[in-house]
């Protein structure tokens, strides 16, 4: 049984397969049966399959496509977009995917483009990604001179064009209405929902937003069967994903392991466990703007709810180790110096709390920090909040600080007391 379907054409050497050899390994076959089925099947078989998108959200991936208004009297013209932008911090999977198997993806995007109706695609990738642009310029060229792609797909009657766009490099821009807003070539900032994109999103007509990782997943679910994908994760969600471990841990990576797969297993056996002389104080499970965890949840599955009622989020499933002699406290303020440039401006919790966040941390880990500072970053944090703001960047951002303040608090308090950092 096929169990590592996303990196199944990912070898050591760091070239990508091309389309002789994705079409040796069985590739497009998952596209061809798409071709021969009914579009609205094909958006209850991924919703069947409890396929969530990756992301961050975790958001079933069939019922987001089910949103699209179809049939009589729903628009013409629809669009798919694959957001390639991975910005997040510590997150580094879908670059993999793309530079390795540029493939898989198109593949994914074309089903996904077929099942919502979508005669036009874009992705939208990250402005650094010169490999993975490249490598994907040469498989759509392919897959367009094979007929995979372009006029009359393999005499289905159906049209699809993929089209690269180079983002001119934003964190926000990988939100997916500010990414839309960037597409249609106006200012990054996200759009208030509701209307949501998948009934008003690019240039107004209903589009669908998913993650590189999310499409990659479609062609194998597609081809082999909802039984087969459930079958896969090892844990109360579906499938496979690509975790990662970033930090002071012997071997950094990432990895395609079942969901569900315990933390200790990631960090201690792929990741080869913590570098000699260092123990594991905490870790962020899934990219920058998530909460911090400690030690007591390293028995936990990487599933989405589990994660997400333990106090933190799956996010993207790219852990970032903390150990016993890096400072949390200059974590942190590293992580909110990112997310305050990288704000949009555009709500006043985000655009003037998160500088403000960033002088406290800053006091604080120079040792000039005020014992009344604990309390102001948690009240700068609080205003944060979600509800506070048009997008998650600014909650997102207050996650780290306020599971830090929670979990560390003695560190934050020993920088007051000893008026330095007590790490150097
Ligand atoms: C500030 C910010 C940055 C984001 N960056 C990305 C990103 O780089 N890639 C991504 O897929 N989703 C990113 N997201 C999430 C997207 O808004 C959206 O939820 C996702 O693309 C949906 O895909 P999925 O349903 O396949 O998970 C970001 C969200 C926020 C708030
Ligand atoms: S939370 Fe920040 S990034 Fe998001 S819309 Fe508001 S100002 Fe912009």
């Amino acid at each position: 049984m096929l169990t590592n379907p996303l990196t199944k054409n990912i070898g050591p050497q760091n070239t990508a397969i091309d389309l002789a050899g994705y079409r040796a390994a069985a590739g497009y076959s998952g596209w061809r049966k798409a071709l021969a089925s009914d579009p609205g099947d094909l958006v209850k078989t991924v919703q069947n399959a409890g396929l969530r998108g990756r992301g961050g959200a975790g958001f079933n991936t069939g019922l987001k496509w089910s949103f699209v208004p179809r049939g009589e009297g729903s628009p013409a013209v629809k669009y798919l977009v694959c957001n390639a932008d991975e910005m997040e911090p510590g997150t580094f999977k879908d670059r993999l995917l793309m530079e390795r198997d540029p493939h898989l993806l198109i593949e994914g995007m074309a089903i996904a483009a077929y099942a919502i109706e979508a005669r036009t695609a874009y992705i939208f990738i990250r402005g650094e990604y010169h490999t993975a642009t490249a490598r994907l310029e040469k498989a759509i060229a392919e897959a367009r001179e094979e007929g995979l792609l372009g006029e009359n797909i393999l005499g289905s009657g159906y049209s699809l064009e993929i089209h690269l766009h180079r983002s001119a490099g934003n964190y926000i821009c990988g939100e997916e209405t500010a990414l839309l807003n960037a597409l249609e070539g106006k200012r990054a900032i996200p759009r208030a929902k509701p209307p949501f994109p998948q009934v008003s999103g690019l240039w107004g007509k209903p589009t669908v937003v998913n993650n590189v990782e999310t499409f990659c997943n479609i062609p194998h679910l597609i081809d082999l069967g909802v039984d087969w994908y459930k079958s896969l994760g090892r844990g109360e969600d579906a499938g496979t994903k690509l975790f990662g471990v970033s930090g002071k841990v012997k071997n950094p990576g990432t990895w395609e392991l079942p969901m569900g797969t315990p933390i200790r297993e990631i960090i201690e056996v792929h990741a080869g466990g913590m570098r000699d002389g260092l123990k594991l104080k905490g870790f962020l499970p899934g990219g920058g703007s998530t909460d911090f965890l400690g030690p007591e949840h390293l028995d936990l599955p990487m599933d989405y709810d589990v994660i997400g009622t333990s106090g933190s989020r799956m996010g993207t499933g790219t852990i970032i180790v903390l150990d016993d002699k890096t400072c949390p406290v200059g974590l942190v303020l590293n992580l909110t110096q990112f997310f305050a440039r990288e704000s949009c401006g555009w709500c006043t919790p985000c655009r003037d709390g998160l500088p403000w966040a960033v002088k406290i941390l800053q006091r604080i880990e120079n040792g000039e920090g005020r014992p009344e500072d604990i309390g102001l970053l948690r009240e700068q944090v609080r205003y944060m909040g979600p509800g506070n703001t048009f997008c998650a960047l600014a909650p997102g951002a207050a996650e780290p600080i306020q599971s830090a303040l929670k979990l560390f608090e003695q560190d934050f308090v020993e920088h007051i007391e000893k008026g330095c950092c007590p790490y150097l």
